[in-house]
């Protein structure tokens, strides 16, 4: 199937604040085909790997973690904003591109040794993805990877999530 996954990702500038160009995922989820080649590129560096867990990032790391555990015959791990998961919770606060916020799992969401790969739409400052890191280790995760669909090259957001191995399909 070929399809031009770049062309589908619209670029918004100055959203959501002046000098920020948002890279806007919503016609490539319109697509069924770019759906299904996105979500297999991000699975194709794991073929051979064992994976337990896949965890979701809210929001939008939600679209992508679900299709990829499902492909990669792994469970889902949802890491999620302040007030949203009912049982005990470990928590990380983190800084974003535009802002900050805190990020929690459910304390029983991992078992120690589970094999997750951390799975969002886009690494930018890596941040959220670091945010995410801390609360898998806590949970004494071994992280196989962090996985995106879009990498923004330019923040070096992988430098940040060293010495974690990071996988992503479109880089800018
Ligand atoms: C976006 C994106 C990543 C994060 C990347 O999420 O989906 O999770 O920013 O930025 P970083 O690498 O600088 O941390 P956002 O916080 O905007 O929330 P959303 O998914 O709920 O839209
Ligand atoms: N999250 C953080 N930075 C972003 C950007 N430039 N575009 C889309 N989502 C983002």
């Amino acid at each position: 199937m070929t399809v031009d996954l770049k062309s589908l990702v619209r670029d918004i500038p100055d959203f959501p604040k002046p000098g920020i160009i948002f890279r806007d995922i919503a016609p490539l989820l319109l697509s069924p085909e770019a759906l299904h080649v996105a979500t297999e590129a991000m699975a194709a560096p794991f073929e051979n790997e064992s994976v337990d867990l896949v965890a979701a990032v809210e929001a939008r790391g939600f679209l992508f973690a679900a299709p990829l555990a499902m492909r990669l015959g792994a469970g889902v791990v949802p890491i999620r904003k302040p007030g949203k998961l009912p049982f005990e919770t470990h928590a990380h606060s983190y800084d974003l591109e535009y802002g900050s916020d805190e990020l929690h799992i459910h304390i029983d969401g991992v078992l120690p040794g589970q094999r997750v790969i951390v799975a969002d739409d886009l690494l930018a400052t890596g941040g959220t993805m670091q945010a995410c890191c801390k609360l898998l280790e806590k949970c004494q995760a071994e992280i196989v990877a962090c996985s995106f669909l879009i990498h923004l090259s330019d923040l070096q957001g992988e430098k940040r999530l060293a010495p974690h191995r990071v996988e992503s399909v479109l880089v800018y």
